[in-house]
């Protein structure tokens, strides 16, 4: 059984007092919710009152990315064991943004993966194609690569805890959802990889979930495929109430 997880992305969105104000409103609206795992992932500032603010509640705090050392001359970067000792337990590594933006690639991923596996620290890999990749019908070329080059040596119990999401670039921020069909086949194309990489029973294990303009309107087709796990949600997990609504699914 894969229990589902259902993440808020805050992107560059929130200080911290906002941050504290979401939680106000947020948490008496998903009490006792215990059919999902839920997340929220705040900008950097915010991490820590965030956590602090979840504490003793259903919900956990993550962060957007780390660097893979655990101190060094590395300017602007946060380091796995700086994120243990605020309690964070969650962090999303090869978002598109930073790949698109920041150069980040699938080496770093991999470097990042292992690092937060050794720290205990959940890792939510994320892999998806570009518009021109799906119109050249190259989809699953991407997504094999992707997902290959980040789990390079992990073994499968290491990659026991690690949680996926497919998101599609074109469905980012964009208002267009990849229909819930697309997605079931594209996570059915990571399983098949996931269990070539990491055998059937982690493959079984591994929650995909999908990301790219989930909403209120849609989680609930979403979530009815069987093949998706859960969703990561931008834009719409900044209001407590929508957001809510879309861990409230039925
Ligand atoms: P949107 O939900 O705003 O499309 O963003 C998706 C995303 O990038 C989540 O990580």
């Amino acid at each position: 059984m894969r229990k589902p997880f259902i993440a808020g992305n805050w992107k560059m969105y929130k200080t911290p007092k906002e941050s504290l104000a979401f939680l106000d409103a947020f948490l008496p609206l998903v009490e006792g919710h215990t059919r999902d795992e839920i997340a929220l992932f705040p900008t950097t500032t915010s991490l820590s009152a965030v956590i602090d603010g979840l504490h003793g509640s259903n919900v956990r705090g993550g962060a957007q990315n780390m660097h893979w050392l655990n101190e060094g001359p590395y300017t602007g970067q946060t380091s796995p064991t700086m994120l243990v000792s605020i309690g964070c337990r969650h962090v999303i590594l090869g978002h598109s943004e930073q790949r698109l933006y920041f150069n980040e690639t699938y080496e770093r991923v991999n470097l990042k993966l292992k690092a937060a596996i050794n720290h205990g620290i959940t890792p939510i890999v994320c892999v998806g194609e570009l518009l021109a990749e799906r119109e050249d019908q190259k989809t699953e070329e991407v997504l094999r690569t992707q997902l290959r080059a980040a789990l390079r040596n992990i073994s499968p119990s290491e990659a026991r805890r690690l949680i996926i999401a497919y998101e599609p670039i074109w469905a980012i921020g964009t208002g267009s959802t990849a229909s819930p069909e697309i997605a079931a086949q594209a996570h059915a194309i990571l399983r098949h990889e996931l269990t070539h990489c990491c055998g059937e029973a982690t493959a079984d294990n591994t929650r995909i979930l999908y990301g790219g303009s989930v909403k209120p309107e849609n989680i609930n087709e979403l979530m009815a495929q069987e093949q998706i796990d859960g969703v990561l949600v931008g834009g719409a997990s900044l209001v407590p109430t929508t957001f809510a609504n879309i861990v409230q699914y039925t």
